[in-house]
């Protein structure tokens, strides 16, 4: 049975430790990302954009996927299947198709008071089914899902602000980006992170864009506070990288190669051992019931 992720976040805050939400595309990313928590004996949160749910057909598809999977695996291990950068009406799409946790991303909205608002009103709703919800002050630079943003650095008074509405966790803007780091890249703002903290207590943090964030400044913001580190390109990267070798070595032309389950297979492995390696960095591995 899949869990909101309030209390598995809540404990890993507690724990100084950080619950990886790795983005899903299709039912083979899913089945490697229950495999790899299963294997490490650590919760885990699936979670989905919009763009990858129009690709499966719909949020509904992906919530059978991750409900059934999780049953016919036998996974012990906590599961949250959440709604990644939800616009307003996502988050109600989500909740009536079984989702047990969502994101409601204001800050793409025109202004501070309507995020706000909408937060305020999400967080009643979701609380109302048992659901946990995130919420977001200050954009997440890069490209996602083809919506491009600069990227901003969050607000600590508007993070109060948010944090006052009963949200369950929150992303904010740190210098992170959605997608690869350029050469360029100035790191995570700890003083931000710090201001942050200080000002919403024992909220558990959010940090996006978690692909090729140098191991000691995730591990700095970990211990400061951030609890979901969100992984979509890495694993994208891995799969890619995986299916490539195994083409241009032929394989997909000897014998019956090119069937699907031959073919597919080098990219779920390496799904699989980069999300353990993603676990073991954040330090969530054995901490299955620790909520
Ligand atoms: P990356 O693709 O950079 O790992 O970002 C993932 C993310 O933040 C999803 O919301």
């Amino acid at each position: 049975m899949l869990v909101s992720a309030t209390a598995m976040l809540r404990a890993a805050e507690r724990g100084h430790y950080g619950i990886a939400a790795f983005n899903t595309n299709n039912l083979e990313w899913t089945r490697s990302i229950l495999t790899a928590a299963e294997q490490t004996q650590s919760p885990v949160i699936v979670q989905c954009t919009s763009g990858a749910a129009k690709w499966q057909t719909s949020f509904k598809v992906v919530s059978e996927i991750v409900h059934t999977l999780t049953e016919t695996m036998g996974i012990t291990v906590p599961v949250a299947l959440h709604l990644d950068h939800g616009t307003y009406e996502d988050c109600f799409t989500c909740i009536d198709a079984g989702f047990t946790s969502i994101m409601y991303d204001g800050s793409k909205e025109p202004d501070f008071e309507t995020n706000l608002a909408r937060t305020a009103e999400l967080v009643k709703v979701a609380h109302a089914k048992g659901l946990s919800i995130e919420a977001e002050v200050g954009g997440i630079g890069g490209v996602e899902d083809g919506v491009a943003s600069l990227g901003e650095v969050a607000d600590p008074a508007q993070c109060l602000a948010i944090a006052q509405t009963g949200v369950d966790f929150l992303a904010c803007g740190i210098g992170n980006i959605h997608g690869l780091y350029p050469a360029n890249w100035a790191g995570l703002q700890f003083d931000v992170l710090a201001a942050i903290k200080e000002k919403v207590g024992d909220l558990p943090l959010v940090l996006h864009g978690g692909t090729g964030i140098p191991t000691d400044q995730v591990q700095k913001a970990i211990s400061m506070g951030v609890a979901k580190i969100n992984v979509n390109t890495d694993l994208q990267v891995a799969f890619a990288k995986a299916t490539r070798a195994y083409i241009e070595a032929g394989l997909d032309q000897q014998g019956k190669g090119y069937d699907p389950r031959k073919l597919l297979k080098p990219g779920f492995e390496a799904i699989v051992a980069r999300a353990e390696e993603l676990i073991r960095t954040f330090g969530s591995d054995g901490k299955g019931w620790a909520a």
